[in-house]
């Protein structure tokens, strides 16, 4: 900890991600897939408040509340949490830290098992707080390190705004780019996606989709975001999970379907779904299309309109003593 100047309580925002790319190059040795993805955050976020006190015990205590009405049983708050499992894998690392009691009071905002990466960007965002707190013991190449022992998108997290991932998606190579996108998401209430069973799903399809220079699909699609080419854009967004999952959850096509009646320039799936996420033109079209999906209460789903950000878990504010 750094002086007297010791901060009580960080809030911080953990943004949610979409794929705008997802090609599965195929299994690696050690069962885990291969990837080539375009990554972006998007402003619909958890946010989550950190309260450090020093603990007369000799282990670290951590606790974590919900503070909105999460009533989902698969929000564990024990040490299976992501959230958990960050802050106990910091302290395990750095074994010198003064024990701590540690209070985490999330904000629930991101839909769970909706492939969004709320786990992952809570994990991140959880790092970054503990790594604060106690005077940046760590450097953000470490703390990508831990994060990547956690998951494979927290790498991603933690550093936000739009990426090209390799390998598991932690081999990160930043874009930046001017021009807002503006998304509707939507997803059904009652569908939530294991990312593992998409990838058994996956390999038992046999799907081995054709990728033709994949290397240039992105890079042209990198191109066109740089220009402001949105329309060309959105025509190379993709992703290898949705013939598979599709399949299975016919209610996505009929959304997909739906959105690009209403107007969206694309739809495409998020991660291992189940969230389907539709590029508009702008703020104007995509609250109209919000609405129109609101009123189809044959569709029965959750939306939000999100819009891309160039961060991704950052501290808000700093109480300091
Ligand atoms: O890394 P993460 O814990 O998010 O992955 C969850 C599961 O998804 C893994 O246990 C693995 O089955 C699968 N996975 C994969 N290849 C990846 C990422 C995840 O097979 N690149």
């Amino acid at each position: 900890m750094k002086g007297t100047q010791v901060a009580q309580s960080l809030t911080l925002l953990a943004p949610a991600k979409l794929n705008l790319s997802l090609a599965i190059l195929g299994k690696m040795d050690n069962g885990y897939h291969e990837l080539l993805t375009l990554m972006q955050s998007v402003n619909l976020c958890d946010v989550l408040k950190f309260q450090f006190a020093s603990a007369s015990s000799v282990t670290h205590q951590v606790n974590l509340v919900v503070e909105n009405d999460t009533t989902r049983s698969d929000f564990p708050l024990d040490d299976t949490n992501l959230i958990k499992k960050a802050a106990n894998l910091f302290c395990k690392t750095l074994p010198v830290l003064p024990p701590t009691k540690i209070q985490i009071i999330i904000s629930k905002n991101i839909p769970i098992g909706a492939g969004l990466a709320g786990g992952s960007s809570n994990a991140a965002a959880t790092l970054l707080a503990l790594n604060e707190y106690f005077g940046n013991p760590m450097t953000m190449f470490q703390l990508l390190d831990l994060g990547f022992q956690l998951g494979s998108d927290v790498p991603f997290c933690l550093i936000g705004g739009t990426s090209l991932g390799r390998g598991r998606g932690e081999k990160l190579s930043h874009v930046s780019f001017k021009t807002i996108l503006y998304f509707v998401l939507v997803k059904p209430k009652d569908l939530f996606v294991s990312t593992a069973w998409a990838y058994d799903a996956f390999d038992r399809s046999q799907a081995g989709l054709p990728h033709t220079d994949l290397e240039s699909h992105n890079q042209k699609l990198i191109a066109h975001l740089l220009n402001g080419e949105i329309s060309e854009a959105a025509g190379l967004f993709n992703n290898d999970f949705e013939p598979e999952i599709f399949k299975h959850h016919a209610v996505l096509v009929k959304i997909k379907e739906r959105l690009i009646e209403l107007g969206c320039l694309s739809a495409h799936m998020t991660g291992s779904g189940p969230t389907i996420y539709g590029l508009t033109q702008n703020l104007n079209q995509a609250e109209k299309i919000l609405a129109s999906i609101l009123q189809d209460h044959q569709l029965h789903v959750d939306c939000w309109l999100a819009q891309s950000v160039s961060y991704g878990a950052k501290v808000i504010e700093n109480g300091k003593d």
